[in-house]
Order: C-alpha cells, then sequence, then structure tokens
C-alpha cells in the first residue's frame, strides 16, 4: 500500500532532513505521472487559468473551474497530500465565504486548500471546520496589479510585512506556507523564525520545499521563466511527434493493418 502523505506529516518534514516535493497537476494525466513521480503534494493550482485555460492570469479562474479539474486529478492521486487552491474571490470578502468554497473543494476531493495573502480569520475558521490550510505569501499572483506586474515582493521594509503575514496566518493554523519570488536570504530568514515548513517557488534553495507548475517542470510552457527549469523538453517532442503523425497519416503509413479491429 501505497504512504499517504497527510498535511501533519507535511508539516513534520520540516527540519526531517527532507525536502518537500510539489507539484501541480490539472488532469488525469498529469495527476497521474506526479503521483507515480512520488511526489509529496500535488496542487490544483489556480495556475490552471494560465496552464489549461488559456487565461492571462489567475484572476478569472472560478471555484467551479478549481472543482472540475480537482475531480479528475482526485481519480488518479494516491499517496500524495492533494491540495486545492481557493481562487480569486473565493474567500476575500467574509469568513462564511471562505469557508463555504473551501468545503466544496473538500467534498470534491482535496484534502487542504491554498490561499493568498493575510486572511487569517479566514484561515483559524478553517482549521476549525477541520480543513488544513497552506498559507501563501510573498508575490501572490491573485494581487498582481496590486504589485503593479509579477514584482519580487520582501525587499527592504516589504520584508518585514511579508514575515508578519506569515506568522499571523502561521498562528491561525497554516500547516506550511508557500513563499513565491523573493530574494533567497529572505527566505532563509522566513524558514528559520517559522516553525511551518516554507514551500518556495522563485524564493532560492533554502526553504524547506519546492513548488513548481508541471507545464514548466515538463518543458510544455511557452517559454522558460527564472523560477523554473523544464526537466525534459515536452513541447518540442510532443510538436515533432504531432508532425511525425499527420506524415504518417498522409502518406499512408498509419493506419496499417495492425491498427484494425
Ligand atoms: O497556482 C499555482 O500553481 C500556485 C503555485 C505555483 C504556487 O499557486
Amino acid at each position: 500500500m501505497t504512504a499517504r502523505v497527510t498535511a501533519p506529516v507535511v508539516y513534520a518534514m520540516k527540519g526531517s532532513g527532507k525536502r518537500i516535493v510539489c507539484l501541480t497537476a490539472y488532469d488525469v494525466t498529469s495527476a497521474a505521472i506526479a503521483s507515480e513521480a512520488g511526489v509529496d503534494v500535488v496542487l490544483v493550482g489556480d495556475s490552471l487559468g494560465n496552464t489549461v485555460l488559456g487565461y492571462d492570469s489567475t484572476l478569472p479562474v472560478t471555484v467551479d473551474e478549481v472543482c472540475h479539474h480537482l475531480r479528475a486529478v482526485r481519480r488518479a492521486v494516491n499517496g500524495p497530500l492533494l491540495v486545492a487552491d481557493m481562487p480569486f474571490g473565493s474567500y476575500n470578502e467574509c469568513v462564511p465565504d471562505g469557508v463555504r468554497n473551501a468545503v466544496r473543494l473538500m467534498k470534491d476531493g482535496a484534502e487542504a486548500v491554498k490561499l493568498e495573502g493575510d486572511y487569517p480569520d479566514v484561515c483559524a475558521a478553517l482549521v476549525k471546520a477541520g480543513i488544513p490550510v497552506m498559507a501563501h505569501v510573498g508575490f501572490t499572483p491573485q494581487s498582481v496589479h496590486l504589485f503593479g506586474g509579477h514584482r519580487v515582493q520582501g525587499k527592504g521594509d516589504g520584508a518585514n510585512q511579508v514575515l508578519a503575514v506569515a506568522k499571523r496566518m502561521e498562528q491561525a493554523g497554516a500547516f506550511a506556507v508557500v513563499v513565491e519570488l523573493v530574494p533567497a536570504e529572505f527566505a532563509a530568514l522566513l524558514t528559520a523564525e517559522l516553525t511551518m515548513p516554507t514551500i518556495g517557488i522563485g524564493a532560492g534553495p533554502h526553504c524547506d520545499g519546492e513548488i513548481q507548475v508541471f507545464h514548466d517542470v515538463m518543458g510544455l510552457s511557452d517559454r522558460v521563466y527564472r523560477h523554473a527549469r523544464a526537466f525534459t523538453n515536452g513541447r518540442s517532442s510532443f510538436k515533432r511527434a504531432a508532425k511525425a503523425y499527420a506524415v504518417a497519416v498522409r502518406g499512408g503509413s498509419f493506419p496499417g493493418p495492425e491498427n484494425s479491429a
């Protein structure tokens, strides 16, 4: 039987010497690949807006859309902790909204939810309802317009603000925190100051773990971002395969007699 990663298991990984490996997934294929590869955490990120729905930010993503992809991912994840992102607007207005929307995600198979920014009241209410919460600080993509673009956070005076938010979320019961697009030295300080594990993206090598977007790791994105690394050339090898398929069909070498019922 595959050992199941739970939120308390992730929390206990801090200081254990084992780094926490997190990867996003959006459908049954990406989820099976991540799960079979043995990652610790699979996140149905609202990055699905960019990676699979073609939006130019995460802002339009709805709870219905996350639930739709979550149900597919749920069918293939066996072992890793399954976390679902709370999309923009699903927790920002009031605590009851946050609880209602997180409950929907849990009913569709999530084992924890992630929310961006300074929402200790929502976090505490979710924990009270039995829902583990992953926090997200630094550059939080749902606030891209407030930041004026994809800007590094946690520099100068901003460092104290990010640290304070992370501490408030920790006190409210978050079991881990994603730290996005901050200087590596600041991520090291956050990691030392917090008792919950830090999970970096664009935050250098000193966090307790790392999270990346499936399409970036697989080389499926149309560019390689500075915070990412493509571990294979998915996009170009898929394109080569699609071209070879077209050549084979047009040239009559596929399908052959062996490809019939
Ligand atoms: O939506 C997402 O995929 C994320 C991670 C990359 C941190 O929030």
